[in-house]
């Protein structure tokens, strides 16, 4: 096992009518900025529960950021929140907002020139303005970890920041906010967050015992209850695994100690950049072909993950490695997310060139564990997911 060291810092409320709990969580005397997405809060009550949770409490609200948060728009905030001297952000919402707000958290108190430099320059944030965050799409594990993704449309460009100045103060997790996600976005949760433990564990073993079972005990859950979540959203106790099924998945605690891949992510944020293409499923295109191309780098970890997960009993180890990828993509498919690139755009020619160019000019030439994935590897995994 290799060294490590763990601090995540974010409380975590978790159950049903928790939001009220805002009202104890938020430091008195704070002037809150409270930032959501497209409306969906308006229409499901959540934030009715949160606007009554806050009645004493100076409150201003900027709503409309996307999916894909965008920096323009995330701008508007951070010259709001500079106008009226905000002193505490409130996220309500799934990723994007999350993220964005982890953002404005760290742009907020930026001394340098133009906050975009935060991501282009890979600029960590060891202090952002507080934040605290109300849940409402289980997918990123971005409620309780300290990394975000920020999109500019102007340039097609998706990229990522983070610093131990950007976990969550809190995060509220109210399953019942699931009754209301679209069949659509829950299986984007679910793909998202097996993928999560799957960048985490599909390596080589390092002897860490305890990290794999666990990482593997998240896989079986989010398979055990996929069928049920999409079925009745409302269904409380399938939400409440579905939860923290992908909370678990990227806090951090199952990476410690063991390496960890992240290609698939990283090829994935250039489909969305390019296409936009739900993050999720960017991902579920190119695991397969991933897995097919560093098969020997990889397959003793696919094997055990067939055994394990799967109940894969039967055949060789490489037959068991290459059922573990099999039964990978069948259950993206029984998610109703397709795996080809070529089924969410006409114009995926050209896309693996793209993609390597890419990530040369940024100098990402050696992903995944132990940078095995290479610029002419790149131009392989995504050729072979069109
Ligand atoms: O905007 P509203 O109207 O709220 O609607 C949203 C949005 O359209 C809707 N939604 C959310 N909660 C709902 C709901 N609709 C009905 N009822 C509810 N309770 O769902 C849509 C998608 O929301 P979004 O926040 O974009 O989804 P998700 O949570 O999947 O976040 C995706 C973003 O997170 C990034 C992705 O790249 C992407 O930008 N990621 C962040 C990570 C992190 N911080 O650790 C890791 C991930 O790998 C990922 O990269
Ligand atoms: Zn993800």
């Amino acid at each position: 096992m290799n060294n490590f060291e763990f601090h995540n810092p974010t409380k975590i409320i978790f159950g049903k009518d928790s939001i009220q709990k805002l009202t104890t969580e938020i430091p008195s005397g704070a002037k809150v900025l409270l930032l959501y997405g497209g409306g969906s809060i308006k229409k499901n009550g959540v934030y009715d529960q949160v606007k009554n949770a806050l009645a004493d409490f100076e409150l201003i609200e900027f709503g409309g950021i996307p999916a894909n948060p965008e920096y323009a728009i995330l701008m508007d905030a951070l010259e709001l929140i500079k106008k009226e001297n905000i002193t505490f952000l409130l996220a309500v919402g799934g990723g994007s907002v999350i993220d964005g707000t982890k953002f404005l958290s760290s742009a907020a108190l930026f001394t340098g020139k133009e906050p975009w430099d935060i991501l282009t320059q890979h600029i960590r944030t060891y202090k952002g303005m507080p934040f605290g965050t109300v849940l409402t799409l289980p997918a990123t594990g971005s409620e309780m970890n300290s990394s975000a993704v920020v999109t500019r449309a102007e340039t097609k460009e998706k990229l990522g920041m983070g610093g131990p100045g950007l976990f969550p103060q809190f995060s509220i997790l109210d399953p019942q906010v699931v009754h209301s996600i679209p069949p659509r976005q829950i299986a984007n949760g679910l793909a998202d967050s097996f993928t999560h433990v799957l960048e985490q564990y599909m390596t080589y073993p390092v002897g860490a015992l305890l990290q794999d079972r666990i990482a593997e005990g998240i896989m079986q859950s989010i398979v055990e209850i996929a069928p049920i979540i999409l079925k009745d959203p409302s269904n409380y106790n399938a939400a409440a695994n579905f939860m923290w099924n992908c909370t678990m998945a990227l806090n951090g605690l199952i990476q410690k100690g063991v390496p960890s891949d992240w290609a698939i992510h990283v090829m994935g944020h250039e489909l969305t950049a390019l296409y936009g293409i739900d993050h999720a499923r960017t991902l579920a295109i190119l695991t397969g072909s991933h897995y097919s191309h560093n098969f020997e780098a990889k397959k003793d970890k696919l094997a055990q993950y067939a055994t394990r997960v799967w109940n894969v009993q039967e055949g060789s180890l490489d037959e068991k490695a290459k059922k573990g990828i099999e039964k990978t993509v069948a259950f993206f498919h029984s998610l109703g997310i397709k795996t080809k690139l070529s089924e969410y755009t006409p114009d995926y020619k050209g896309t693996a060139e793209e993609v390597k160019r890419r990530l040369v000019s940024r100098g990402q030439t050696a992903i995944g564990e132990r940078g095995i994935v290479k610029p002419e590897d790149v131009l392989k995994i995504v050729e072979a997911a069109y």
